[in-house]
């Protein structure tokens, strides 16, 4: 039996290791390694708890800081464990700061890496996430693609061994859970299906750009006139809007709830009318659920479900935003692009060929 070892450290890390552990589990010994840059438990432990993930091998603690903080430190740490442990493989998911981290750690002392959603590019370099998602992928070994958009993105850049197709480890997981989903009235009092806009923003872009952070909450202002708007905040948004000032303002329309869990997620999203949000994970699970989808970021590492039509890109102009809210309607198909929910089973098949 061969070891892999997980680096992750945030909330959409969890998600993907969610989807992947019980089938490496099955087969390998499998080390997870949390690096702590997610603390707070709606962040965090809530998602190893719903998603039968098991507690930690090694937390990290790194905590909150800058990036190059972030980074750093999470090297340092990953290091050591990676020397202790030797695994034969090492896997990082998506494309934060702990993807990074572990990257990093992971080549410098010589282990094999493996990165699952490769080849995601939003053409954006000012990004933190696309910095990440570039460095990430020119130093894997194996890239498990999410889409064929991918696969091209990373032709392009001249990678193309250890390049494969497997599909979105989230619709997976999604799978797994469907028959889960209960109605939302049973997570929010009061909410109607399809009766209430479900927004998420968190991206450096919008939180730490006033401009933009004030014109997003003039939009939800203007939006609350006519629907129902809910609203569960991540923690650094609740930050830059109280800093601005205006998060008593939004408090007095807006239903402001804390950040939730998958299955609480999954079920409002599922029947929200809308939802505008700025997260890459929601942009395809709304993909899968048919829901339509306002980006509210210019540009998008997932391409194909705009050009399907589900998903509209605004940016943060308040106009377009309250437009596609009453206005945008996708058209009725809703072509498969996220591969058929085995991902994680064609992901496990590579390595263990790989460590045969
Ligand atoms: C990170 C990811 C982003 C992902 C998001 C999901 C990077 C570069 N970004 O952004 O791609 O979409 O996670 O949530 O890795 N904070 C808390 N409690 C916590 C964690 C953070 O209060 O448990 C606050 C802190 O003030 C912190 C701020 O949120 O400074 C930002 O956290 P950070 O981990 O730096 O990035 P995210 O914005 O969460």
């Amino acid at each position: 039996m061969g070891k892999i070892l997980s680096v992750v450290g945030a909330r959409p890390n969890f998600v993907k290791l969610a989807a992947l552990h019980p089938v490496i589990s099955k087969y390998f010994e499998h080390v997870i390694v949390h690096t702590g840059q997610h603390y707070d438990y709606e962040l965090s432990a809530t998602f190893f708890e719903e998603l039968s993930i098991p507690e930690p091998d090694y937390y990290l603690g790194i905590g909150s800081g800058t990036h190059g903080y972030q980074v750093g430190e999470g090297v340092k740490l990953c290091e050591r464990v990676l020397l202790r442990e030797e695994p034969d493989f090492v896997i990082v998911y998506g494309d934060t700061n702990s993807t990074l981290a572990g990257a990093i750690a992971s080549v410098k002392a010589g282990f094999k890496l493996a990165h699952v959603e490769a080849g995601l590019r939003c053409f954006d370099m000012s990004m933190p996430e696309e910095v990440n998602r570039v460095i990430v992928d020119r130093i894997s070994t194996l890239l498990f693609a999410p889409t064929k958009g991918a696969v091209s993105n990373l032709k392009r850049e001249g990678i193309i061994d250890g390049v494969r197709l497997v599909g979105d480890v989230h619709k997976d997981l999604l799978l797994r859970f469907k028959d889960s989903v209960r109605p939302p009235s049973s997570i929010l009092e009061g909410v109607r299906p399809k009766d209430y806009v479900l927004v998420t923003i968190h991206r450096a872009e919008n939180t730490e750009v006033g401009r933009n952070l004030s014109n997003l909450t003039e939009a939800l202002l203007r939006i609350s006139d006519f629907t129902e708007v809910v609203f569960p905040i991540h923690p650094r948004t609740e930050r830059a809007l109280s800093k601005l000032g205006m998060l008593g303002r939004l408090k007095e329309k807006v239903r402001m709830i804390k950040p939730l869990n998958y299955l609480s997620f999954i079920a409002l999203l599922k029947y929200s009318s809308k939802v505008i949000t700025d997260s890459g994970g929601v942009q395809r699970e709304a993909y899968m659920l048919g829901v339509p989808c306002i980006t509210v970021r210019e540009r998008t590492e997932w391409r194909e479900l705009a050009e399907a039509g589900w998903n509209i890109l605004v940016g943060t102009d308040p106009d377009r935003i309250v437009t596609a809210v009453r206005e945008f309607r996708p058209p009725l198909a809703r072509p498969n692009l996220l591969g058929d929910g085995n991902a994680s089973l064609k992901i496990v098949n590579v390595l263990k060929e790989e460590l045969k």
